[in-house]
């Protein structure tokens, strides 16, 4: 028999990576897709072919829309990578973000807990949730969390949701707390996206300039590919639990830039400006994983901080003119 999954926010970076991995894997495939008014289905249109792979109109916010296609379905395992993923936005949204990005993953849990309980569950908790925890990095699973943004807020609330039904009702509702991860797929209003689009837009003459905020955060910079190997792992083990997933390195967000522009042979001080338009009311101003708790179950980070920048400028410099 083909285990069946659910993968919410399959249209997203994670989620169409997911995605592909679990069809490698032989799993029959269920997505579900929120209705925009243009297509957004770019990072999955390779997948539609895939007899094994089933898209659904459905919203975290929208339960019925939720329950219809999990009693249907009644998969082995829900992975909810679905979220309103933008710590910048989530100051301008704060209710949308945490209808969403709680409320939604409330929504899943109670569908779950009385249509399908035995279905494995996957959390995409954030290390935005540490926030400023107050003691020196590096983040494990048991540092003290102190979220800056209405994301990290709504993330937090849906970690403490998700361990209440597996501890409560002994359901499998496991999580990873899953630091900044990227690829040519990461969305582009991500910093990284938004560098590497530039830097390949600015090299091929269609772009002058590039406006950011903060430079001097530092975040600790994984490869989306890998990471969902490792949101993979994790619903695999016999119990569920909380797993750091990080690379353990970490860089400011100027390093991204000068290392971007380097690789195309350009000096990143001739075309970097900074707003205060991309400043946060609250900054995380450090982000350091420590990873050894998932080290110890066979996952490891492969990608370091060099190969993603080039690996980023290097798809998008032969795609200048992709979204
Ligand atoms: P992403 O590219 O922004 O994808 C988010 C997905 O969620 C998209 O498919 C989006 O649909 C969907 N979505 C948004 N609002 C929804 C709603 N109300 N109902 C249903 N689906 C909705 O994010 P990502 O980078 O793949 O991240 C995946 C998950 O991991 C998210 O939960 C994120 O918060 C979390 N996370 C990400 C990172 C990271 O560094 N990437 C780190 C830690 C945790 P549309 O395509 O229609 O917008
Ligand atoms: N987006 C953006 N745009 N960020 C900028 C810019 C800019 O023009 N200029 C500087 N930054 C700084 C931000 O202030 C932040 O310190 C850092 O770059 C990273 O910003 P993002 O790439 O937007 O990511 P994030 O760290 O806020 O959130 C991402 O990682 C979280 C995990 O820590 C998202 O993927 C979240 O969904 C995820 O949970």
């Amino acid at each position: 028999m083909k285990k069946k999954a659910i993968i919410s926010g399959v249209t997203g970076q994670d989620g169409s990576y997911m995605a592909e991995l679990l069809l490698s894997k032989g799993y029959e495939l269920h997505g579900l897709m929120r209705r925009l008014s243009s297509f957004a289905s770019g990072r999955i249109d390779h997948l539609f072919s895939n007899p094994h792979f089933h898209t659904y109109h459905a919203d975290l916010t929208d339960s019925p829309s939720l329950s219809g296609i999990i009693s249907k379905v009644k998969p082995d395992e829900f992975y909810n990578l679905g979220a309103m993923s933008h710590v910048k936005v989530s100051f301008e949204v704060p209710q949308y973000t945490l209808e969403t990005n709680t409320v939604g993953v409330l929504n899943v849990l109670e569908i779950l807990r009385t249509l399908s309980p035995k279905t494995k569950f996957y959390q995409a908790s954030s290390s935005e949730m540490f926030g400023v925890p107050g003691v020196p990095p590096p983040f494990n699973e048991t540092t003290p969390m102190n979220p800056q943004s209405p994301y990290g807020v709504a993330k937090l609330a849906a970690f403490h949701l998700t361990k209440q039904y597996r501890d409560g009702y002994g359901m499998f509702a496991t999580t990873g707390i899953l630091f900044n991860h990227e690829s040519p797929r990461r969305g582009g209003t991500f910093v990284t996206k938004k560098v590497s689009q530039a830097v390949a837009r600015i090299k091929h003459g269609m772009q002058d300039s590039l406006v950011l905020g903060n430079l001097d955060a530092k975040r600790d910079w994984g490869w989306s590919p890998e990471f969902v190997e490792a949101i993979h792992l994790i619903m695999q083990q016999k119990k569920p639990d909380v797993y750091v997933v990080a690379t353990g390195e970490t860089h400011t967000i100027k390093e991204f830039v000068e290392e971007a522009f380097a690789h195309v042979g350009l000096d990143w001080k001739k075309y970097v400006k900074t707003d205060k338009r991309y400043i946060r009311p609250n900054e995380v101003p450090l982000l350091l994983g420590d990873a050894s708790k998932i080290k110890k179950i066979g996952w490891k980070p492969k990608m370091k901080f060099k190969d993603i920048v080039h690996a980023m400028i290097d798809y998008d410099m032969a795609h200048p003119h992709d979204n």
